[in-house]
């Protein structure tokens, strides 16, 4: 019989061994557990214009009139492919999202821009939606010229009418005129670089990659 007092082979390994097992559960288990969750919470924005351009988006309060939140119908679950989930709200379907939003896309959002009303659309996705930047700046400047009838208001001193001094045009952005645009005749449009980094992280909000969350039973 082997006695753990008297074998140093067995006072060796069965420390050793314990270590190793802890070792396991305590730090590599979690490890990759951590890594598999990390994978799971989508990038942050895409470059440094995109992150100024949120700045921007908070400093002018854009989240007065837009949310960003899909929400998700809690009285009703589905199936998809075996999986039991929670659809989208029906009022919110129309903003062409059928996952609601998952907690992990907040994950770099310093602080999330979730909203409380929704005079304009919801803009979760509003890059998927929308991706051409001329766009954003014909709205911005003249929300009517594009969205007939619209209440928002214009952001006029995003844009300037005066060509900038040409070792500075690369600051800017030229707009192409388009009809009903409301600039006075004989004159161009640019976008500022403040409105080149709030169109910039407009268009950065596509939601890619963003995958349903099994709903816990009940
Ligand atoms: C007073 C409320 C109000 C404010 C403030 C406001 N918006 Fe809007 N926005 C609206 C309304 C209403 C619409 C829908 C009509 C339209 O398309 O213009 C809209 C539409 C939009 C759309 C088009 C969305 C889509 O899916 O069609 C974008 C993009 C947008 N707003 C961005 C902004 C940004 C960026 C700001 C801040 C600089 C802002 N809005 C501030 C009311 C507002």
């Amino acid at each position: 019989m082997v006695n753990i007092h008297t074998s140093h082979r067995l006072l060796f390994i069965l420390p050793a061994t314990i270590y190793l097992i802890l070792v396991f559960v305590c730090a590599i288990w979690p490890a990759l557990i951590q890594q598999e969750l990390d994978q799971a919470v989508p990038k942050p924005f895409p470059n440094e214009l995109a992150d100024r351009g949120r700045e921007l988006y908070r400093s002018y309060n854009c989240v007065t009139c837009h949310t960003q939140q899909i929400r998700a119908d809690h009285r009703i679950h589905k199936e998809v492919d075996g999986v039991r989930v929670v659809p989208v709200l029906k009022a919110d379907a129309r903003f062409g999202q059928e996952i609601a939003t998952q907690a992990e896309e907040y994950a770099h959002h310093e602080p999330p821009l979730m909203g409380t009303q929704r005079t304009g659309p919801d803009l979760m996705s509003v890059g998927a939606r929308l991706p051409d930047a001329q766009w954003h700046y014909w709205h911005l400047y003249n929300p009517q010229s594009v969205s007939p009838g619209s209440i928002m208001p214009p952001h006029r001193f995003l844009f300037t009418t005066t060509r900038p001094p040409a070792d500075q045009e690369f600051d800017f952005e030229k707009v192409h005129l388009i009809k009903g645009l409301g600039v006075p005749k004989g004159k161009e449009l640019w976008a500022t670089p403040d409105a080149k980094a709030l169109v910039e992280y407009l268009i950065s909000l596509t939601r890619e990659g963003v995958v349903q969350a099994e709903e816990a039973g009940g």
